[in-house]
């Protein structure tokens, strides 16, 4: 659990309670004076909370600001390694580079960037991620795996089964994966994930896992000339908005767990999961690699991430970048 402080305390307090929590008892579980008690409901209000005063029993938290903020994301935060510390930024170029920037200059493993919007997201292959304000989740994790640089891609199961199992534990969708790092819902793009590395020869300095989620976004107010593949949103596919704050504690917690099995199990276990889940075991693609293409059958991932696919001759084909559509 994070440390955020006594406006923290205060916000956790809030949700574990249920609803009015008292003066007095605010006071004597922060070991802080009812003046405190006061002025830091004052400034959670100054910054966006909607708190009621209800007259001779207490505090209600009506409502919390419309964006992401670190104090609603680490209150009571049960997670051991992500979260250490998160960083809310209204709006910013890519969450990519500001947590790449950090992790440079020495922030810790754990470390989350989230922005309400990015004026510059970054996609695959320089690829450009649509990020307007308010709807979407744009964040970055900072990790410091000790692995050499040949693994790193195995952290890419990582986020992509962290952000499948949130969609399905806070939406009634079945996410589908598509390699390398796709989730589809009824065949069309939700989420998409970008790791970046800093290593040298031997070893990884830091890795940041760099995670973009459609949520709420109105797809029909997105010209279809902006996307290179068909899109869409859990709002589109669901039907109903997604609380933005649940499904982002949601999602730190399984990158906590499964990164957690990680370190302990190897990717092994991560990597049954991101197969199990795949759209596109056993099916028939179509790989571009720039000028090159070819077709096969998909056998697998190994153990670096690597797509495996059967060419018709027999041979097996080692994918590790690209393009890949079933056909
Ligand atoms: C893809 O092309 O599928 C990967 C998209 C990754 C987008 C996310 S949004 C948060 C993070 N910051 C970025 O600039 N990109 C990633």
């Amino acid at each position: 659990m994070k440390d955020s402080g006594v406006d923290g305390r205060i916000i956790e307090l809030f949700r574990s309670g249920d609803g009015v929590v008292s003066g007095a008892a605010l006071s004597r579980l922060l070991g802080v004076s009812r003046t405190a008690v006061w002025k830091h409901v004052k400034g959670l209000r100054a910054s966006g909370y909607l708190i009621e005063a209800v007259p001779s029993k207490g505090y209600r938290l009506l409502s919390s600001p419309k964006v992401l903020t670190q104090l609603d994301l680490s209150a009571g935060l049960a997670t051991t390694r992500i979260g250490t510390s998160i960083i809310c930024l209204k709006e910013t170029e890519s969450t990519n580079q500001v947590a790449f920037r950090m992790a440079e200059e020495g922030a810790a493993e754990g470390t989350v960037v989230i922005a309400d919007a990015q004026s510059a997201g970054k996609g695959r292959l320089g690829r450009i991620w649509l990020s307007p304000p308010g709807v979407n989740l744009y964040c970055s994790v900072v990790l410091r795996p000790a692995i050499a640089p040949m693994a790193a891609c195995q952290l890419t199961f990582l986020s992509v089964v962290a952000v499948a199992r949130t969609i399905e534990s806070c939406t009634a969708l079945t996410p589908q994966i598509k390699w390398p790092n796709d989730i589809l819902i009824n065949g069309k793009k939700v989420a998409g994930l970008l790791n970046e590395m800093n290593a040298e020869t031997e070893k990884v300095n830091f890795v940041v896992l760099g995670i973009g989620v459609n949520l709420n976004l109105d797809m029909s107010s997105i010209s279809e000339s902006l996307l290179r593949h068909p899109a869409t949103s859990l709002l589109e596919q669901g039907g109903a908005e997604v609380d933005r704050l649940a499904f982002t504690r949601a999602l730190l917690v399984e990158l906590d767990r499964l990164y957690d099995v990680f370190l302990r199990e190897g990717e092994g276990p991560v990597r049954a999961e991101w197969l199990e889940r795949s759209a596109i075991k056993g099916r028939n693609v179509k790989v571009s690699q720039g000028e090159r293409e070819f077709v096969g059958m998909v056998q697998g991932v190994d153990s670096f991430g690597a797509l495996l696919v059967q060419l018709s001759g027999g041979k097996v084909e080692t994918v590790l970048s690209g393009d890949v559509a079933l056909i």
